[in-house]
């Protein structure tokens, strides 16, 4: 199957397998059946098998799968060692707390600048960057061609920077800024990415009481 034929629900399954297989191989586990791996994960062996399939299917039969090797495939599958060049733009409590804590190099991506239009944020430091203004943004894109942003800016300046970002090449958006950015080019990618749902998710678990569903 195409990278491009699998369905969004197993890629957004894909990073939580990779993270639990990755906790196995670190723990020492060697192989592991799609019925064990099920049980741990909170899924059913098909499910698990169905996913899988739709990149080839890892395992072996009657041996299951080498959890190195899987944890490898998923890792390559997600991109996680591409190192692909990305800026933060807006530097502010949000902005400088993703940049200081996010540890953008194990999951695929280079942080390589961060900017902000106030002046009075340039020049100071940000985890191991610098803030630039982003009267800068244009030449530094030409010269260092970033293919990702996180915007961390509010969200009436969304739609504007993101569309300034495209013109300069950027390819996909790492987006807190409360503005669901839908971008009408189909080589441009947007995880929007909203804390709030996150919490209202564990109100209703609260709620409802559901505990079915783990992460
Ligand atoms: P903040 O006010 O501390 O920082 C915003 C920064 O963006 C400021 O430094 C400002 O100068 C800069 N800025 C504004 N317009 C800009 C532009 N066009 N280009 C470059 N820089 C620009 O705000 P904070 O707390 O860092 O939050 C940032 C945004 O993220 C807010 O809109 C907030 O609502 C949102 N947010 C989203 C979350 C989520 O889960 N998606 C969680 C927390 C905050």
């Amino acid at each position: 199957m195409s990278k491009s034929t699998v369905s969004n629900s197993v890629i957004r399954r894909l990073p939580r397998y990779y993270r639990f297989i990755g906790e196995l191989e670190k723990q020492g586990v060697v192989r592991i059946s799609s019925r064990e791996l099920s049980e741990r994960m909170g899924l059913t062996a098909s499910q698990i098998r169905q996913d899988f399939n739709c990149f080839g299917g890892f395992g072996q039969q009657g041996y299951g799968y080498n959890v190195a090797e899987l944890h490898s495939k998923i890792g390559e599958i997600l991109g996680v060692d591409a190192h692909r060049p990305a800026i933060l733009i807006g530097a502010g409590n949000l902005g400088r707390a993703i940049a200081t804590h996010i540890n953008f190099s194990k999951f695929g991506f280079e942080l390589i600048g961060i900017f902000d239009s106030n002046p009075e944020l340039t020049g100071k430091e940000t985890g191991n960057l610098t803030i630039r203004n982003t009267e800068e943004l244009e030449s530094f894109c030409e010269a260092n061609k970033p293919l990702a942003a996180v915007l961390c800016i509010p969200r009436e300046a969304a739609a504007e920077a993101a569309d300034k970002l495209i013109s300069y090449g950027v390819k996909a958006f790492w987006n807190f800024s409360h503005y669901d950015l839908k971008i009408a080019h189909s080589d441009v990618t947007v995880e929007n990415v909203h804390l709030g749902d996150s919490l209202m998710t564990l109100s209703y678990g609260l709620s409802s009481n559901r505990s079915d569903e783990r992460d």
